[in-house]
């Protein structure tokens, strides 16, 4: 296979069905350097929040500010989510975890190419395993492609609830995409309105946001 230089296919070493907890977990991600993204970056960034979340928020790599500090969306793109999530009533700690499709910075903030999103897929499978979410939001085209459908696209999904399983996913625009075009916030704005109505549904009827 074109992407097997690491030997991702056949490397039966990355086996991690044996991890069932984020902690322990996240120490063996950071040793991770099945693509070449690692050999480019300061740090494996692996995600941050409440273990406990209900709510799981996917963007899709970390940037600069993010491989400086080794935590997810804390760059201008993170200050505008946390906004967002603000508004709907939502801390990152408390009721949600944050997380990226790959976990190490492409250079110059690319969006990542199939081989990486491919590597590190089984990192982001343990991570949604473990964590278990009732609620997934994916930010932006890189986390719809990589976790709903490859030639999904952003502008034609967002906004629709798609359900595997027990699990409800709605794609939405990436807040980097809202920063270069605020027109785009007020679509936003409605999807993340049906994110807190489903999250009073599913976990937590009396949530409350003062806006929502
Ligand atoms: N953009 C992302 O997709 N993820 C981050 O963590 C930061 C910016």
């Amino acid at each position: 296979m074109f992407f097997d230089e690491h030997n991702l296919l056949s490397n039966p070493v990355w086996d991690l069905s044996g991890f069932d907890n984020l902690a322990e977990l996240e120490v063996k991600v950071k040793t991770c350097n099945r693509c070449a993204l690692r050999s480019g970056c300061r740090g494996v960034v692996f995600g941050e929040g409440s273990p406990k979340a209900n709510l799981v928020l996917c963007g899709e790599g970390p940037g600069a500010d993010e491989d400086l500090q080794g935590r997810p969306f804390v760059g201008r793109a993170g200050q505008l989510l946390d906004k967002i999530l603000q508004v709907c009533g939502f801390e990152r700690f408390s009721h949600a975890y944050i997380l990226n499709v790959v976990k190490c910075r492409p250079p110059g903030n690319r969006t990542p190419i199939a081989e990486e999103i491919i590597a590190c897929s089984p990192n982001l499978q343990a991570q949604l395993r473990i964590l278990k979410p009732k609620i997934l939001v994916l930010l932006g085209a890189a986390a719809l492609q990589a976790l709903l459908d490859p030639k999904g696209k952003i502008t034609r999904e967002r906004g629709n609830w798609v359900k595997k399983g027990e699990l409800y996913i709605m794609p939405t625009y990436h807040p980097a995409a809202l920063l270069r075009n605020p027109n785009l916030k007020k679509e936003t704005w409605e999807d993340f309105k049906q994110v807190v109505a489903k999250y009073r549904e599913l976990v937590d009827p009396g949530h409350y946001s003062a806006y929502c």
